[in-house]
This record gives structure tokens, C-alpha cells and sequence, in this order.
């Protein structure tokens, strides 16, 4: 906020993502307010409160359109609004196409590694130029000057940015890829490689987490574009714009009033589903979806009670797994595999009154995600690739205790800052195994001094952080482009 006033005076703030930060939902007792599983609207929300704007979003709730005004608008948060959420309304058609389609069964399997074959189909790829091509309608509509700053979000959205450069010209476009980029010989299987470059390139500034996407990036576009790069300045030249392409790790909130823990954290955990008091426990929290490793997680469990026979029955697994993307055959897959394993697990190692892992595949709201952040001994983050992962910085953040192990994947963006967790290999079932026994058997001094220096880095490089760095950045972009017109 700071930042805006300061550095970007009277410049609006309009922020575009697929996913709304606020969902409305018809049920038996009426219509509820629900706030969607997902890193990127954890992330932007706080900013978005913050700093006032407007957020453009499609409107997937089954209640959405009734609480909208004659504009599509809803002022949130509902409680204290502080900003305008604008709804695009979306057809089922154009969100087979270019949400189910070519978002998620092209560009997600391609950027990610994960061992998945992209999907792309021509009409796909027109659903998601329409689609497209209607958001930047949408941001024209609300953009009440030519020169807001836009703030781009995701895979959804790659062609976005120049569509709206070529309306607004001096808009500042911040477009922020929240999943891996992979290198150049992945990217080209992409049949419409050279558009989604020019299309990103319509961005001031392009960020991802890690230095490696933005290299990866920079790289494809030296392969399939012609222009001019500047890999010390990084800065792309094409098309007469020029585009920053740089690294921003995105993190959280950090928690408000952390309240100390007197009491056993786990208490309601451990009442609601009968672990008793001397069995230890691990967690997973994600969405269910193939890019995060869940089976080989449970995999490495497998191998972890093979090789350490006496830890069978004093280790519960518990699982939250918020159904995604059920539409889509990848996942339903999925969800049957991780059945199976499941089973075959907790029947392998399973007794009277003893299930090793507990399966919960259904949403649950942050405030319960809070509880079992704070009654784990080990929370494990094995994702096969991952852009940054915000579990891990939850867990941690959770953690006033100091207390608590983080197992964490070497392929997400967020081992290159939670140093002191135990890194693995997801791919790696018994090193994996071995850092479950390592965690289980840490002394209490190195548990606190590791959790004590990651929540030192998540506290200080938290969302707040992130979007500061874009925005400083953006505010020397404006004002060089200043001076060059006055020289
Ligand atoms: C995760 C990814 C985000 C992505 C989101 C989409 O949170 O990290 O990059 O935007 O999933 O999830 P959705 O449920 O909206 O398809």
C-alpha cells in the first residue's frame, strides 16, 4: 500500500485470475460464502485487501450471479470491503475448453514434469483465445485510466497480457507464472508456443519463483522468437516493448496474533479420529493432483515400515486430499490409484483399532488446515514438481510452537529457501522412507533450531514482501520510461 502511494501515485490496481477469492455457493440452508483451496488467491488475496483495486475473476459458484450488482460486481470482503470483485461469466463450453482443456490438460502437464502427456486439441486452444480475448474485455471495461497497473495471474491467462498491451499501451502489466516453466525442448511440444511467448511478452514485467523458470523461459524464447535479449539486465526486447523477466518467490500472510499453544494441539485431532496419545503423527495437505506426489509418499511410508518394522503402529499418515479438476480423467485416475494404495497399505500394516493412513478427500477451511498444521509432528511436501508450494510455508508459519518437522521435495520452488527441512527426492521411495525415520527420531533441540530459522524466512520474505519487490520494480520501469521520453 505503501509502496503504491509512494513510488505509484493514483495508479488503480486490477488484478486477473481464473479463480475468484470469493465463492458464493447454494446449499439446503442457504447461500454460503466459501474461499477456494488455492496458493495463488491465498497469496494475492491479503494484497488485494490491502491495497484496494479491483479483481477480475471468473464466476464459478452455484450462487455467484445472485449476489452481484447490474456491473457484475460484489464489494469484498464481505465483512469489511475493501476492494471490487468482477465476475466474467463463463459457458460450460468455453470452460471445457480453455479451463478443463487447455489450461489444465496442455499447459499444466507441460510445465510441470510430472510424467503426464499434455493434451492439446485445436479447440481447446480456440476456447481459451476467446476466453482470453473476453477477460481483456473485461479489464478494458473496468479500467478507469490508461496507465492502471494490471496484475496478471497464471497459465490461464498467457495471452492476456499483449491483448491488453495493444488497448492500453501504458498500462503496467505484471503477469506472475505461479507454476514451473519447463525448458525449451519440453515447452516446443506446445503446438502454439510462438503465440503464448508473444503473448506473455505483452508483459512490463513476467515473474516466476525460482531464477531456473525464468532462465528456462528466457531460453524458449531465444529458440522460437526473434528478439533481442539482455541476459545481464534480464530483459527481453520484442515487438518495440521490453519485458522484465524475474524472479519472485511468492509466500503468505504471516500469521497476525500467534497464539501460543498451551495446550496438546492434537487433542481434537487425535478425539475425532481415535490416534492415541503415544502414536505420532504426519500429514499431507493438497489438492489431489498428480503433480504432488501423494502415492510416492505413500510409497516412501511403505518402505519406511518395512525397513523400521517397530514404528508400525505408532506413526498415523493423515492425508487431506480437497477433490480438483474431477472432470478430467488424469485425476479421476488418480483419485482411484491413491484409493488402492491406500488400502493395500492400511491392510499391509492395519489392526484392530490401527489404520497407518487416513484419507480425507474433502475440503476444509483454513481454520481446520491451522489445527492440523499445529498438531503434526511431520508435515510432508513431495511434490514430483512444483512452482513454489505453499504448504510448506503454512506449516511452517503454524509453527509458534517451534516445533515440528518439515519432510520437503528438492523439485519445489520452496526447498530453495526452507533450507532446514528434510530435503528429499520424491522420486526416491527409500531415501524418502529414511527421512521419515530421521524426523521421527530427531532430537527436540535440532526440531526447534531448524523450525526456528524457516519461520525466520517466512516471516521476513513473506506476500507482502513479493508483491513489493513487483511493484518497486514496476515503479523504476515508469519512471526510466519517464525519463526516455523526456530526454
Ligand atoms: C494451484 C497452483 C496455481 C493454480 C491453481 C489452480 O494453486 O499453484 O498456480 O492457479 O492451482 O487451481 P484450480 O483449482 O483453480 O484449477
Amino acid at each position: 500500500q505503501k509502496i503504491l502511494a509512494d513510488e505509484l501515485p493514483d495508479t488503480e490496481v486490477i488484478v486477473v485470475s481464473n479463480r475468484e477469492p470469493y465463492i458464493h455457493e447454494k446449499t439446503p440452508d442457504g447461500v454460503v460464502l466459501r474461499k477456494p483451496a488455492s496458493g495463488l488467491v491465498s497469496a494475492l488475496e491479503p494484497i488485494t485487501r490491502t491495497c484496494g483495486g479491483t479483481w477480475i475473476a471468473h464466476g464459478g459458484g452455484s450462487a455467484d450471479r445472485e449476489t452481484v450488482d447490474q456491473q457484475d460486481h460484489v464489494a469484498v470482503p464481505p465483512e469489511d470491503p475493501t476492494y471490487t470483485l468482477r465476475r466474467v461469466w463463463l459457458s460450460e463450453e468455453e470452460l471445457k475448453g480453455y479451463y478443463l482443456g487447455f489450461a489444465n490438460e496442455g499447459m499444466w502437464p507441460l510445465c510441470h514434469i510430472a510424467f503426464t502427456r499434455p493434451i492439446f486439441r485445436a479447440a481447446d486452444w480456440d476456447a481459451y483465445q476467446a476466453v482470453n480475448r473476453k477477460f481483456a474485455d473485461a479489464v478494458i471495461a473496468e479500467a478507469k485510466s490508461d496507465r492502471p497497473i494490471v496484475l496478471v495471474q497464471d497459465y490461464h491467462f498467457a495471452l492476456l497480457p499483449r491483448l491488453i498491451r495493444e488497448r492500453l499501451p501504458n498500462a503496467i502489466i505484471i503477469t506472475f507464472w505461479h507454476i514451473p516453466w519447463p525448458n525449451a525442448e519440453v515447452f516446443s511440444i506446445c503446438p502454439w508456443r510462438e503465440q503464448i511467448l508473444d503473448g506473455l511478452l505483452g508483459s512490463s514485467i513476467l515473474g516466476f519463483h525460482i531464477q531456473l523458470h525464468c532462465n528456462n523461459f528466457t531460453e524458449s524464447v531465444d529458440r522460437f522468437l526473434e528478439s533481442r535479449i539482455d541476459r545481464e539486465g534480464a530483459a527481453i526486447s520484442y515487438k518495440g516493448g521490453t519485458t522484465l523477466v524475474h524472479a519472485y518467490p511468492i509466500s503468505i500472510e504471516w500469521p497476525k496474533k500467534p497464539k501460543f499453544i498451551t495446550t496438546d494441539p492434537s487433542r481434537t485431532l487425535r478425539d475425532r479420529h481415535g490416534i492415541p496419545d503415544d502414536v505420532k503423527i504426519a500429514i499431507g495437505v493438497e489438492r489431489l493432483d498428480y503433480t504432488k506426489g501423494v502415492l510416492d509418499r505413500f510409497h516412501a511410508l511403505d518402505e519406511f515400515f518395512t525397513q523400521h518394522s517397530d514404528w508400525i503402529g505408532r506413526l498415523v499418515f493423515l492425508q487431506i486430499a480437497a477433490p480438483s479438476r474431477s472432470d478430467l480423467p488424469a485425476y479421476k485416475l488418480l483419485h482411484e490409484e491413491c484409493l488402492a494404495l491406500v488400502a493395500e497399505i492400511n491392510d499391509r500394516y492395519g489392526t484392530d483399532g490401527y489404520q497407518p493412513i487416513i484419507l480425507l478427500d474433502e475440503h476444509h477451511t483454513q481454520e481446520e488446515l491451522a489445527e492440523l498444521y499445529r498438531a503434526a509432528d511431520i508435515c510432508v511436501v513431495s511434490s514430483l514438481h512444483d512452482g513454489m508450494n505453499l504448504v510448506a510455508k503454512e506449516f511452517v508459519a503454524s509453527r509458534d510452537d517451534e516445533r515440528g518437522v518439515l519432510i520437503l521435495s528438492t523439485f519445489a520452488g520452496a526447498s530453495r529457501e526452507l533450507l532446514e527441512a528434510l530435503i528429499v527426492n520424491p522420486f526416491d521411495p527409500s531415501s524418502m522412507g529414511e527421512a521419515f525415520f530421521h524426523a521421527l527420531t530427531m532430537p527436540e533441540g535440532e526440531m526447534r533450531e531448524r523450525m526456528q530459522r524457516m519461520r525466520e524466512v517466512v516471516r521476513s520474505n513473506n506476500v507482502f514482501r513479493w508483491a513489493g519487490s513487483m511493484l518497486v520494480d514496476a515503479a523504476r520501469l515508469r519512471k526510466r520510461a519517464a525519463l526516455t521520453s523526456a530526454s
